[in-house]
């Protein structure tokens, strides 16, 4: 009963990285591609949820949205917009704040990682960051939400919250939206530590690609990344147990379009002499088009600030009656 549409968003914390290409913004183009509805958002509001400096986060917010674009998001076909223009977030995301509960806040395994063991420390909005990412997604009544295995299980949760909302209040009125993980790199991880996934906030700039890094810079983090002595397997099995290996293979799968056993049946048996200055070679030829065009984009901050005005004005056009709606379900 709900039409297809697809919601999904990036924090605008920093510089943007290989594994928000791979793992969320390429897809996001391929998505727009196959004809469905697209919404995009640089979620500014989820930013905040740990310091940014004013004047940083808005350089960082338009070139998260150059980053859309050069990466293939059309804002013709796509609508790409910044959250915090879309006033209908934070209005259902309160609303939803009184929907879900604590204890579901409590068992986000990004919650535990992010607050540590300084929980008491941390803002009220870092706690609720879940709860108004549901409200990003059923805003729209989106139904599919591509993201990396990282935020599968907040989209679980917004499942359990728009079934609550529809318990409690006895409607049929938000969707279940499903999250869409897929490829061979829903999870890259730090070029430094293979138990960490490749994150713009981590403070060590080696353990990432940015989409901004030039060549040298690519090819000398790829050189410096760490992995074991032994040379790549033949087959899959053999990358048992190889964090560091699998993850340089699952990179090179994803940006050749190939499936990781097919990148071992090239480069297995050989060492990472070889498979490196290979792999810096193609990341350089698929990220050198996307940072030219990033420069590109933000010499014009005008042009940029005109098209996430105008996306957020579709966007709104489409939120605020079903922000009505459930005000209205609701008792308000
Ligand atoms: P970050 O963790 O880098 O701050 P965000 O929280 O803004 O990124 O996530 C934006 C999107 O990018 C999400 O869909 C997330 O799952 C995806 N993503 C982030 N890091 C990775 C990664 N290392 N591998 C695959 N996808 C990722
Ligand atoms: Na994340």
């Amino acid at each position: 009963r709900f039409t297809p549409r697809i919601f999904s968003g990036i924090q605008p914390s920093g510089n943007l990285t290989l594994g928000n290409y791979l793992g969320a913004l390429r897809r996001f183009a391929q998505k727009q591609d196959e004809g469905i509805e697209t919404i995009y958002c640089l979620v500014d509001l989820h930013a905040i949820t740990v310091w940014q400096d004013p004047e940083a986060l808005k350089k960082q917010t338009r070139e998260a949205a150059a980053a859309f674009i050069a990466s293939g998001i059309d804002p013709e076909r796509s609508i790409l917009f910044n959250q915090s223009q879309v006033s209908a977030h934070a209005e259902l995301g309160w609303l939803l704040n009184c929907v879900a509960r604590m204890g579901w806040m409590n068992r986000m395994t990004q919650w535990k990682d992010k607050a540590g063991k300084n929980a008491e420390k941390q803002s009220l909005g870092l706690f609720a960051y879940p709860s108004l990412m549901a409200a990003d997604i059923l805003v729209y009544h989106a139904t599919m939400v591509p993201v990396g295995e990282d935020q599968k299980q907040h989209v679980e949760l917004t499942r359990d919250i728009a079934a609550k909302f529809n318990h409690d209040y006895g409607v049929e009125f938000f969707p279940a939206p499903l999250p869409l993980i897929e490829g061979a790199a829903t999870r890259v991880m730090s070029l430094r530590d293979g138990s960490k996934k490749m994150s713009k906030s981590d403070p060590s700039d080696a353990s990432r690609i940015n989409l901004t890094d030039d060549a040298d810079t690519i090819a000398k983090k790829f050189r410096k990344a760490v992995t074991d002595p032994e040379p790549l397997p033949e087959s899959l099995e053999g990358l048992e147990g190889r964090a560091e290996a699998r993850n340089l293979v699952n990179i090179y799968a994803a940006l050749a379009d190939m499936t990781p056993a097919e990148v071992l049946g090239q480069y297995g048996g050989q060492g990472f002499g070889t498979f490196k200055p290979a792999l810096a070679d193609l990341a350089v030829s698929k990220l050198e088009p996307i940072s030219t065009e990033m420069s590109r984009l933000m010499n014009d901050p005008a042009e940029i600030d005109r098209i996430l005005g105008a996306g957020a004005a579709k966007a709104d056009a489409i939120a605020q009656p079903i922000l009505a709606q459930t005000l209205e379900i609701m008792g308000m």
